[in-house]
């Protein structure tokens, strides 16, 4: 058995979210290691980011490196099986296995999933072409929802209130390939009303534990106008009543535990899903089988434990209770020019991305260096995350923090913690 106290760790993903990560367990531990390289984070060590594309380099790296954990933050390479094959070379994982990551990997897989366990879905049609997708929207009505059916990088959804936006999509998935072979099947879904949530489960595939709920902020500009993005911000916890959180556990999380478990897919690691409620009656919109960002850098902060040893006991297997903070956080997002279509890179960022207090800090999402100044990397830039004894105090911290920096076209909603 691995000594949890001597070993390295290496955190896979280089976005807000994998900060959060790094954070929340750094702590406990003098090195960490993160896959790509972060320069703008000083206390860490970095692995090349072409080692993810030849993973038996990767494995000698981490032998070198006495590197014996690795947390897994993004999808694709849970969905390409990087997990099952670091655990067969005895690395310990935080992360699903391929077979698992398919709930994210395939909506067409989850589809079937759910319909195996009975768990309440949008009623979809599986289409193959432009012409077939077509003849199904007979079936539906506007709005349509069309869903490449791979990985598209959050990109992949398409809602149309016309037939003809229909047709322009269907045509740049099917015929113009934009998604590549991720768009050789698609879903012509059912539109769900409601209001949208996101769950959090830790599970080890056999038993679950929930985290708070979290509400992220996904459309680009205030009032949820503008086009969808990864995610504007975040706040938890969010009040849920009993009687919802009853129900979603009963026809949502303990099938889908229940179906993993039967189908003896395994999973060590954090599943999040995406919900539309409406009447207290949730239904799944998507699974992803990692922390979402940015609603990690909101959960993480509110456990009263610790991260590293919630991970650690996750990937061998266990499965932890978890204890909360009486606080709530907040995290506001702040974006570059152009994002989320053509996000424009190179601006110099002034103001001290730096800050740490430990109710108030910046993760970075999208920084890079150029001659020994911070500059956008990336669509989404910073976050400004801020803890506080309320919601509103979470949100004026963040706020305020935000007015300390900036760059030209620096973009941010000026509505996050506004409830929805
Ligand atoms: P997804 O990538 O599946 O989360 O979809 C992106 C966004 O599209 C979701 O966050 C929802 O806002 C929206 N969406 C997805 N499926 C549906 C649906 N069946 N009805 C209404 N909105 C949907
Ligand atoms: N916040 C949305 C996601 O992580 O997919």
């Amino acid at each position: 058995m691995l000594k949890k106290d001597n070993i390295n760790i290496l955190i896979i993903g280089g976005g807000g979210r994998e900060h959060a990560l790094l954070r929340a367990i750094k702590e406990e531990r003098t090195w960490i290691y993160t896959l790509p390289e972060r320069k703008s984070i000083p206390e860490v060590l970095n692995i090349s980011s072409s080692l993810l594309e030849n993973w038996s380099m990767l494995l000698k790296e981490l032998k070198r490196k006495n590197i014996h954990f690795v947390l897994i933050g993004p999808e694709q390479p849970l969905v390409e099986g990087l997990g099952d094959f670091l655990r067969e070379n005895n690395i310990l994982v935080f992360g699903p296995s391929a077979r698992a990551a398919r709930l994210e990997g395939s909506k067409l897989f989850a589809k079937e999933f759910m319909k195996s366990q009975n768990i309440p879905t949008a009623p979809y049609t599986e289409v193959t072409s432009f012409s077939q997708t077509l003849e199904a929207a007979e079936k539906f009505s506007p709005p349509y929802v069309l869903k490449a059916d791979g990985l598209a990088g959050g990109k992949g959804v398409f809602i149309c209130q016309k037939k003809e936006e229909l047709e322009n999509r269907a045509r740049q998935i099917f015929e113009e390939k934009i998604f590549g072979e991720a768009g050789n099947k698609a879903l012509l879904e059912e539109f769900q009303e409601g209001k949208e949530m996101s769950v959090f489960v830790l599970t080890n595939g056999e038993g679950y534990t929930l985290l708070p709920v979290a509400q992220d902020y996904k459309r680009l500009n205030e009032g949820q106008t503008g086009p969808n993005t990864g995610g504007m911000g975040a706040v938890a916890p969010l009040s849920v009543s009993n009687k919802l959180v009853e129900n979603i556990e009963n026809q949502i999380i303990r099938p889908t535990i229940q179906g993993l478990k039967q189908s003896k897919y395994q999973y060590r690691g954090i599943l999040y899903i995406g919900l539309m409620v409406s009447q207290k009656k949730p239904r799944v919109l998507e699974y992803n089988v990692r922390f979402g960002d940015p609603e990690a850098q909101v959960l993480l902060p509110l456990l009263d434990g610790s991260w590293m040893d919630i991970f650690y006991q996750v990937a061998e297997g266990k499965l932890p209770s978890l204890r909360w903070k009486n606080i709530y956080s907040a995290c506001v997002v702040l974006t570059a020019r152009g994002y989320p279509e053509k996000p424009l890179k190179g601006s110099r960022i002034s103001g001290s991305i730096h800050q740490g207090a430990s109710d108030k800090y910046f993760l970075h999402a999208g920084v890079g260096e150029k001659k020994g100044e911070w500059i956008v990397n990336g669509g989404r830039v910073l976050n400004s995350v801020a803890l506080g004894a309320t919601l509103e105090e979470a949100l004026n911290k963040a706020y305020q923090q935000v007015n300390t920096v900036s760059w030209e076209g620096m973009h941010y909603r000026k509505d996050i913690g506004v409830m929805i």
